[in-house]
């Protein structure tokens, strides 16, 4: 018996291909991470992440510039400070090293790219948790307890600065109940009703963000399981982007997104708004250690991964391959 369904004439040539595909990759819909670190006189590699560095000022609008001219849709700044305490004292400093970079990054390239930065306390507490800790936890035996009402407040006061500093979307990552509708109030309060809410919605914790520790210098001793999602769990993050979306997200964000390419087609198929993903430092680790072994091609792995979360139902992607990227693209 002779087939009468013939899938394979819509691929028999790179053209028919080319025209039935039903996603494709365009800069526009790619957001490349950065770093910047105070205190160093030059730019520095981090192991873990080839071909990432943490910038000083100076390279880190070198490669905002480049990004714009690669014609990306924007960038994610993360700051690294040279001191920390335990409330962060850096992070709504307009001084502190991500609000400084912020500055000169948006004077750097104006709108030719959308500039935003990472909302969290992380980096810049002495602990390294996303937020304050309650009572003098850390000590000895007695589990850390991070404070959500309290951290709120800090969130709101960080949110002004990056706003102040030229911020055009802030990325909160700090999984804090009630942190969307916290920073949207005390940004319209402030009269800022046109800086955006991106809202790391159903934020995983996750042993993929290992590189990532190593790029901001983390101090964390312990996990993020008391407010970052469980990776059984799928439906809590439905429940997570909806709430967020209520509290006035204007995009929600799965992360990491290849192991949660479920919740992120959930998210994708309910959501309003646009919902991004953000392909981690651990992804993007996997695939630069297995391609430096000769094991994979590191070309089509990386088109191939960042095809699969578009496939999914990302509207963008935070991808360390961006700039990358989008020259294979021209
Ligand atoms: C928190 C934050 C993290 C990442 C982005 N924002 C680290 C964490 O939650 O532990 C990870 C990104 C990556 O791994 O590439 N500010």
């Amino acid at each position: 018996m002779n087939p009468l369904v013939r899938p394979r004439r819509l691929r028999a040539n790179p053209a028919i291909r080319r025209l039935v595909a039903e996603t494709r990759l365009h800069p526009a819909e790619l957001i490349l991470p950065l770093f910047v670190r105070e205190g160093i006189g030059e730019p520095r590699g981090i192991s873990s992440m080839p071909g990432v560095q943490q910038h000083t000022i100076d390279s880190l609008r070198r490669a905002a510039s480049t990004a714009a001219a690669a014609g990306i849709g924007g960038v994610m700044l993360f700051g690294v400070p040279e001191t920390r305490d335990a409330r962060g004292s850096g992070a709504d400093d307009p001084e502190g090293i991500l609000n400084a970079a912020t500055r000169a990054v948006v004077a750097e390239v104006g709108d030719a790219l959308v500039v935003q930065t990472d909302l969290c306390l992380d980096e810049f507490t002495d602990h390294g948790h996303c937020g304050v800790l309650r009572g003098t936890a850390g000590d000895g035996d007695d589990p850390v307890e991070v404070d959500n009402d309290g951290t709120l407040e800090r969130y709101r006061s960080m949110a002004l600065a990056q706003a102040e500093a030229g911020s055009a979307v802030l990325g909160l990552s700090g999984m804090m109940d009630g942190q969307v509708a916290a920073v949207r109030e005390a940004l319209d309060a402030a009269g800022r009703t046109g800086t955006a809410i991106l809202a790391y919605s159903a934020k995983y914790a996750s042993a993929f963000y290992g590189p990532f520790r190593e790029a901001v210098d983390s101090q964390l001793s312990g996990d993020r399981r008391s407010y970052q999602q469980d990776p059984a769990n799928r439906r809590e993050g439905l429940r997570e982007a909806r709430l967020d979306l209520a509290e006035g997200a204007d995009v929600v964000m799965v992360k990491p997104a290849m192991s949660y390419l479920d919740v992120l087609a959930d998210v994708s198929a309910d959501s309003p708004v646009p919902v991004w993903a953000y392909q981690v430092s651990g992804e993007a680790a996997m695939i630069e250690a297995a391609a430096a072994n000769g094991w994979i091609d590191r070309r089509s792995a990386i088109q191939e991964s960042l095809i699969g979360i578009k496939r999914a139902g990302a509207d963008a992607v935070l991808s360390y391959f961006a700039v990358e990227v989008a020259g294979w693209l021209r």
